[in-house]
Parts: structure tokens; sequence; C-alpha cells
């Protein structure tokens, strides 16, 4: 039974209005017909999850949110208006994405310096945004690795996203290249910044149990052509730390989505 997003009388923040992707002119479509809502929460943000299999098409979507690839049908709304080049929201990927040759406070403010921001501006508000995601001291470091860790990296990251708009975040499977102990601490992380800053995250994985423990909303997407095929409401208090895995309600829902995907047809 695909998911049915009905639209309450919060105010819509991000639409994907009946999208589909086609690379060959029409004759195949990796996505057809999909509706994604995400409506604001004010004054606490989400944390959105969309959970599917490798090559279902979770990063088309969240391209199109971001505004890197347009759909070949359908409409794609920020706010509720038509997405136009005004509207930028940052990404965070699962690769490094920093450029290596500059500092990390220049990777942080470089969102800023593409709007025509001056450089006292850019430096001041990045230097804010570093203390929020823990990188003081570290802003004259360039951002490569070893010199900063995979984590720090992808705290980098996280705060060019969070500069470039702080109401929306979108992360593509932002923690797949970290260490397992990285990626834990980082999940970590990433609930304490949403706290502080509480945007709309949109996060994509595969891994299960990191979904259920960061997400409000779990959408579970199947493979191609791509529809939503669930959404879990995850009913786990904030805020929530480690031990709640161990909850057995975590441990329910973990399973539930397991015996889903491995129901799904591949
Ligand atoms: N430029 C392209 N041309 C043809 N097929 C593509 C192109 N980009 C992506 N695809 C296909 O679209 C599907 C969805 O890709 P993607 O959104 O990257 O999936 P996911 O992030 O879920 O792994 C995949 O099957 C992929 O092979
Ligand atoms: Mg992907």
């Amino acid at each position: 039974m695909p998911v049915n997003f009905n639209n309450t009388e919060l105010s819509d923040i991000l639409e994907l209005k009946k999208v589909s992707q086609s690379y060959d002119g029409g004759k195949n479509y990796i996505i057809k017909d999909l509706d994604f809502l995400v409506e604001d929460v004010p004054d606490r943000g989400q944390f959105i999850v969309i959970l599917g299999p490798s090559g279902c098409g979770k990063s088309t979507v969240l391209r199109y949110l971001a505004g890197l690839q347009k759909p070949t049908e359908g409409e794609v709304f920020i706010k509720g208006k038509k997405r136009s080049e005004k509207d930028r929201i940052g990404m965070v990927f699962q690769q490094y994405s920093s450029f290596p040759w500059m500092s990390v406070l220049d990777n942080v403010g470089l969102g800023l310096k593409f709007q025509g921001i001056s450089k006292q501006e850019r430096d001041d508000k990045a230097m804010e945004m570093l203390k929020i995601v823990g990188l003081q001291g570290h802003e004259k470091k360039y951002a490569q690795y070893p010199t900063l860790s995979g984590g720090q990296l992808q705290r980098v990251a996280i705060a060019r996203s969070l500069l470039v708009n702080n109401e929306i975040i979108l992360m593509d499977e932002p923690f797949g290249a970290l260490d397992t102990n990285t990626r834990l601490r980082m999940q970590d992380f990433i609930i304490g910044v949403w706290e502080k800053v509480q945007p709309t995250i949109v996060l994509v994985t595969h891994d299960i149990s990191e979904a259920v423990y960061l997400a409000d909303d779990i959408y579970i997407m199947s493979n191609a052509p791509a529809k939503f095929i669930e959404h879990v409401d995850v009913n786990l208090p904030f805020k929530r730390d480690r031990t709640i895995k161990r909850d057995p309600v975590f441990v329910e829902i973990v399973r539930y989505i397991e015996d889903k995907m491995m129901s799904m047809e591949v």
C-alpha cells in the first residue's frame, strides 16, 4: 500500500508532486508519479529519514529537493512555492565534499561567498557555525584528511549546509564512509545539532538502526519505479540517547522495518 501524504493545517516545507524520472525519453522510469510531503513543525523542526535499497532513487529525491536535478515530469515545491533558483538548500554527501586546499573557515563560508556576502561577514557567520558543530580552534586548518578526521570533515559539511539554510538540511548517507565508532558518535552529534538549530532534516540511509535512532518519521522506498511503501511514525521520546536502542519499542520498530524490507521484491 503506497503511503498517503495527508495535508494538514501545518504549512508545507518540502513537497514533490507526481514527480517522475526517466533517462531514456520515457521508455523506462526509475521514479513514477512519486509524491512526498514534509510539513513544517514550527519551533521544533523535524527529522525525516528516507530508507530504501540501493539504487531505488533516494539520492535522486534529495537532488530534486536540493535543486541539483529536475524531474522529467512533476513539480517540486519549497515552502509552498514552486522551486526556484533562489531556494538555496544545503546538502551533505557521503563523500567528503570540502575543498582540501581551503581552510575550514573558508569552506564553511563558501555558500555565502556565492551570494556575494563580504569576507568579514562570512567569517563571522562561519565562526558562529563552527561553534555549533564543535570545531572552534580548527578554523585555520585545511579541510582535508588526515588533518581533520572523517567525522570532523562531515561536521564542516554540516556547518556549511546550515549556513546556506538553517531551516532545511538534506543529508545523503552522511555517515556512510565513517568507521562504526565515529558513525555512532556522529548520530549523537547530529541529534545535538538538531536540538540546537531545530531545522527540518531529510536524511537518507540504508541503515535501519540509524534510521530508527534519528527519525521522527521514516519513509521506506521500494525499488524502481520508486514508491514510498511505508510510513513509520517513530514513537520514541526525544531526547534520545544510545540506551534507547535496547528499549523494546526501538527493537520492535527495527524488526518491523527489517521484515518490510525483506518482503520487498528485488
Ligand atoms: N544519469 C543517469 N542515467 C541513467 N540512470 C541513472 C542516472 N542516474 C541515476 N540512474 C539510476 O537511477 C536509479 C536511482 O539512483 P539513485 O537515486 O542514485 O539511487 P539510490 O540513492 O537509492 O541508491 C539507479 O538505478 C541508477 O542506476
Ligand atoms: Mg544514493
